[in-house]
Parts: structure tokens; C-alpha cells; sequence
């Protein structure tokens, strides 16, 4: 099958804006530096979960669904725009956030429940501290539970994991390389790199199949990954592109796949210095906003691999802006950012 004939539901302003950052290239001393401004996808603030979400609408129409069920951190980004893109296809949408609920909701909490969220559940962080792998387990069981009691009210849920299905990344993001090559060869160029944050993957998996389908594989993306160990990271690269290639009906080639963990900092969702000094030169030079989870710390691990010189000054660097600037707005980012918390 073509990607191009793969249902999905048309949600997201495509194409997104390529622009140009030549003060944060003078700055480093080269190369050539772009933002692939996925923050602007239009719905509920923007962000890469739409191209995602559109192929997931259509399969939750194609099934009936009542309502949908999601999941992901206090301050996730992909529950606020599943909450809204779902409003879009008449589905309410309930949430089960991992995390201790906030005195008051801030950042994307905020946006949950100003875009109409169903219901939301939290899985408190109590209940997390053994770690991943339980965390994890204690949120799915909380969404097998809520998908029982939607059932026994009569509802036909559709469940759209966090991050959403990895197929869907694929699909959505290697359509998105397929913008950003006609985007650039505009302007005369091929993008030699990508570079975007690596969460759940699926957005760096659809680059990958992308840079094979529509750049020969000539384009190198890398991921920074935003709390997972490289491994981690890799190995669900390689079963989604397996899965991509398999659904596509086409022969898998060898990956060029390259992940870097040592942009995490202190853990997920806690900007490190690096990742709070790239976040404020893209907004002094530029104007540009990124957020401290995902884009801030992507910055951060492009901006070390130019000074360290592992990508060199004769490139074009394309960033993936992916979105997350609500979480800018959640509690306690001001102090994160060294800003008076009160005006004497
Ligand atoms: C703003 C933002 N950027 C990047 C990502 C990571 O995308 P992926 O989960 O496809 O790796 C996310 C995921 O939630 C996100 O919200």
C-alpha cells in the first residue's frame, strides 16, 4: 500500500512552515540551521501528535466508537491535543494521567480541561515509585478499567495509547520528510540531518521512513531521547519500522537509526542547564519558543553536536519543532528558569 492511501482523518494545517534560524548559525559557526515548525499544526496550540492522531480518528470512526480513552503525564502534551482532536470526530475523551494531581491545574492540565476532557483519572506518583515498568502497568490497568466501566455504561471506547500507535508516527512523520524535501528544495538544498526529541519514537521512526522513502536514506535523523536509554529507544525503532515496512508491503532496508541519551539531564520532564541555556538562545536570537521537555532538550543535543563537531558546518540541519510550549506554563518552570516568582 502507498502511504498516500492510508484513511485518516484531515486535522492538522499541512504543510507546516520550514523557517530559517541565520542568527543561531552565526552563533555556533555554521551550518545551515531550519525549524520544521510542527508547533504549528494548528489544533489546540499545535504540536507532532496530529499527524499522528489523524490516522488514529479515522480507525476509531471506521470501528464505531463511542468515545475514546487516552493516557500520558500530568503534563502531556499528546492527551491535550487527543482530548481536542477527538472533539473533532465527536468523541469524548477521558483521560488517565500518571502523576500526582496539582493543587490547580496549570501548562497543558489547564488546556485538558478547557478543550472539554471527558473525565480524568490520575494514577498518583505514590503508587509509581517502583519504577517504569510498574508505572507503566498501574496506568494500563487504570485504562483497562475505565474502558470496562464506559463498556458496562453501553459506550464503545476506542483507546489511542500514549504517544500513539507507532504505525501512525510512521505514516505521519514520513509524510512529513516528504514536506520538508520539497520545502528545502526550494531553496535549493536537501536536508542532510534531522534532528527531533525521541519520546515514544514513533515521530523519529516516521522521519527515518521517510529520509529511506523519500531521500534515499542520504538524510541522518537523530533523535535526543527525552528520558529512555538509548537501547530502549532503538529497539522500538526497529520493531516500528518493521511493522511500517511489513504494512507497507515493501522490503526493509539497513537503518541508518542514531539516538543520544545524554541530553536526558536529570529525568523526564526536568530540564537540565543545557537544556534551559538552549531554550533561552533560540528565544534571545530568534524569537523562537521551546519547550523544557521535548524541543528544549532536542536543541540542547543539536546545538553540543555542532560545537563537538559531529555535525559539520557544511550541512543543512533541519529541528523538528514538535510542539510543547503549554508545558512552558506549568507550575514551577519559572523557578526551573532562575525568573523572580514575585515582583517586589
Ligand atoms: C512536544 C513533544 N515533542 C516530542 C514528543 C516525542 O514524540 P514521540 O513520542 O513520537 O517520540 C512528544 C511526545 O509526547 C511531545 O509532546
Amino acid at each position: 500500500m502507498q502511504i498516500g492511501q492510508v484513511r485518516r482523518k484531515p486535522i492538522a494545517l499541512l504543510p507546516t512552515p520550514v523557517q530559517e534560524l541565520p542568527r543561531l548559525t552565526r552563533k555556533l559557526g555554521g551550518p545551515r540551521l531550519f525549524v520544521k515548525r510542527d508547533d504549528l499544526t494548528g489544533l489546540a496550540l499545535g504540536g507532532n501528535k496530529l499527524r499522528k492522531l489523524e490516522y488514529a480518528l479515522a480507525e476509531a470512526e471506521a470501528a464505531g466508537a463511542t468515545c475514546a480513552i487516552t493516557s500520558g503525564a500530568v503534563q502531556s502534551n499528546h492527551c491535550r491535543l487527543t482530548v481536542a482532536a477527538c472533539s473533532l470526530a465527536d468523541l469524548p475523551c477521558h483521560l488517565v494521567l500518571r502523576g500526582d494531581p496539582p493543587p490547580y491545574p496549570s501548562g497543558n492540565l489547564f488546556l485538558d480541561c478547557l478543550l472539554g476532557a471527558a473525565s480524568l483519572r490520575f494514577v498518583q506518583d505514590s503508587s509509581l515509585a517502583s519504577g517504569l515498568a510498574q508505572s507503566q502497568t498501574r496506568v494500563q490497568q487504570a485504562v483497562d478499567e475505565l474502558r470496562a466501566d464506559l463498556v458496562r455504561q453501553g459506550q464503545h471506547p476506542f483507546v489511542i495509547p500514549n504517544g500513539c500507535t507507532p504505525l501512525h508516527g510512521a505514516l505521519g512523520y514520513a509524510h512529513c520528510v516528504r514536506e520538508i524535501v520539497m520545502q528545502l528544495h526550494e531553496r535549493n538544498l536537501a536536508p542532510d540531518w534531522l534532528v527531533t526529541a525521541c519520546g515514544s519514537a514513533g515521530t523519529q521512526t516516521g522521519l527515518i521512513l521517510g529520509s529511506e522513502l523519500f531521500c534515499g536514506g542520504e538524510t541522518r535523523v537523530v533523535g535526543m531521547s527525552v528520558g529512555q536509554p538509548e537501547q530502549i529507544q532503538l529497539d522500538r525503532i526497529a520493531a516500528a519500522l518493521s511493522d511500517a515496512y511489513a504494512f507497507l508491503g515493501i522490503p526493509e532496508p539497513e537503518h541508518n537509526r542514531i539516538v543520544h541519551d545524554r541530553y536526558i539531564g536529570p529525568g523526564y520532564g526536568l530540564p537540565s542547564r543545557e537544556t534551559i541555556e538552549a531554550i533561552r538562545l533560540t528565544a534571545n536570537l530568534e524569537g523562537l519558543i521551546l519547550d523544557p521537555v521535548y524541543t528544549g532538550k532536542a536543541m540542547a543535543g543539536l546545538i553540543d553536536l555542532i560545537r563537538n563537531g559531529e555535525i559539520g558546518t557544511e550541512c543543512s540541519v533541519v529541528l523538528l519543532h514538535t510542539g510543547g510550549v503549554p508545558g512552558l506554563f506549568a507550575a514551577g518552570q519559572a523557578e526551573r528558569f532562575g525568573l523572580p516568582t514575585e515582583w517586589h
